[in-house]
Parts: structure tokens; C-alpha cells; sequence
């Protein structure tokens, strides 16, 4: 079964306490939804990825609360790694590290790696040559710019993420079950401008064309990304290839997050 993925992308936010508070109240509120939403949590997996130096307090903190968990799968990511286990490659973070702290999933090429750090589709590459070698899971994100879609590029510019992105990675069936595509339309991230049903069941569906042709199976897993909310989540899950999330701005508040993951 291909759970549906809810990620929490925190960018630089939240301290060490703050991430504490953040799985006390997490935790408790799944608790009080285990009646109502039994089924669907053993059908549901979630992902925190909190900012790097707040990796160890999530990491306690969730192991501390997985009791209230149950049937919730409840996983940690890190925003970004280096493609290198170690070395000199001062203020970068190992994916070798974060793996032995427990992380299972790594956010690749997020738009803003893409453009205020000017990481490119070959680095991409080779991060997630690398994740895949030590088996943690790439959330690979994609997306085009307003100026891009404005132009009818958008799905050339998709194709050439994915293709670049994954270049050299044999489409095994291992690798597709833990890959996840993030389909975020630079556009809508952090705007308040969500993509329209019509636009994310056109990208969606076109990501996994592409996929098959490259020869991925249908388990990787496909989110949208961008102005995800409680108001509009209801309505875009049920695109079909709409595998879950990757959510910013509404991941930082309890209420809000698990609104999305359960409604
Ligand atoms: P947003 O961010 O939900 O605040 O638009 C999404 C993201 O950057 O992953």
C-alpha cells in the first residue's frame, strides 16, 4: 500500500523549545483523532522536517510521545544535506549523520535551495545518488515559475527537473517505493496563491507519465507543495496522483497541520 505523505517543511523556524511544544501538542491531538480516524492513520504517514539544529530535540521528542502515536506513522526528515558523507565542506550537513540520528527522508532541491543557495539540477543529482546509496528517502522537489508557466513551459521545465534530477538512478523498484517528487509551482510557495484543481491534476499526471516512461513504478509518490491549507487540503488530495503535501507556512501550528493531514 502507498501511504499518502504529509511532510512539514519548517524552514528556519521554531527553536529547540518550540519543537518540543510542537510534538507534546501533536501527539495529543492525534489522540483525541484516534476514534474518528482510525483507518485512515494506518493509511497516513507523516514527515517533520524541522531546521537542522533542532534535529535531536524532535528526534527525543518524538520518540518520547510515540506511545499517543499508535497507528500513526510519524517520520523526520532534514531540509537539505550535502551530497558528501564528510569532509571539508564547512556549514553543510551529512546525510550519513542525519541517518544515524534517525532521520528517514531528505528534502532535495527545494525552489529555495534552487534560488537563494543556486542549487542546479546536477548537484541535485548527485545528493540524491548519494541518499539513495545510504537508503534515505529524497523528497525531490520540483516546479516551474510564474514567468515559465505564463510561456507554456511548464511541463518541459518538469520534465528536465526529473530527468536531470535522476539521471544515472536505476529505476529499481526499491528506489521508486522511497522516492517522493514534490510538485510546487515556485509561484505558490509562501504566496497565499494556491495552484487550481486543474492545474495540479495537469502537473500531476504529467509527473507520472514522465515517471513511467523513465520507468519508476507507480510507487513513488507525488505531493503538491504550495499555500497547502485546512481550507483548500479536502479539495486537492483527492486529485488523483496527488500523494499527500509537503506544506510550509501551515505545518508550523499543531491545528492547522493536522487539520490538513485529517479532515
Ligand atoms: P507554503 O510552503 O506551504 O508556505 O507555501 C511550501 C514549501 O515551501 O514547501
Amino acid at each position: 500500500m502507498k501511504k499518502k505523505l504529509f511532510a512539514a517543511n519548517w524552514k528556519l523556524h521554531k527553536t529547540p523549545q518550540e519543537t518540543k511544544n510542537f510534538f507534546q501538542s501533536f501527539s495529543s491531538v492525534m489522540k483525541g483523532y484516534q476514534n474518528q480516524f482510525s483507518n485512515q492513520m494506518a493509511e497516513t504517514e507523516v514527515l517533520i522536517c524541522p531546521p537542522a539544529l533542532c534535529f535531536g530535540t524532535a528526534s527525543e521528542s518524538l520518540a518520547s510521545e510515540s506511545s499517543a502515536l499508535t497507528n500513526l506513522e510519524v517520520n523526520l526528515g532534514l531540509q537539505n544535506v550535502y551530497c558528501e558523507p564528510k569532509g571539508a565542506f564547512t556549514g553543510e550537513n551529512s546525510g550519513d549523520v542525519a541517518k544515524a540520528m534517525g532521520a528517514k527522508y531528505i528534502l532535495v532541491g527545494h525552489s529555495e535551495r534552487r534560488t537563494l543557495f543556486h542549487e542546479a539540477n546536477d548537484l541535485l543529482n548527485k545528493k540524491i545518488k548519494y541518499l539513495n546509496s545510504i537508503h534515505l528517502k529524497p523528497v525531490y522537489c520540483i516546479g516551474e515559475t510564474l514567468e515559465q508557466r505564463d510561456q507554456g513551459q511548464t511541463n518541459s521545465v518538469l520534465k528536465k527537473q526529473i530527468i536531470e534530477g535522476l539521471n544515472g538512478i536505476a529505476a529499481t523498484a526499491d528506489f521508486s517505493k522511497n522516492l517522493v517528487i514534490a510538485y510546487e509551482p515556485v509561484w505558490a510557495i509562501g504566496t497565499g496563491r494556491v495552484a487550481n484543481v486543474q492545474q495540479v491534476a495537469e502537473a500531476h499526471s504529467y509527473i507520472y507519465q514522465v515517471l513511467k516512461e523513465l520507468g519508476f513504478s507507480d510507487q513513488v509518490r507525488i505531493q503538491y507543495g504550495g499555500s497547502v491549507k485546512p481550507e483548500n487540503a479536502k479539495e486537492l488530495i483527492q486529485i488523483p496522483h496527488v500523494d499527500g503535501f509537503l506544506v510550509g507556512g501551515a505545518s508550523l501550528e499543531v491545528e492547522s497541520f493536522a487539520k490538513i493531514i485529517f479532515n
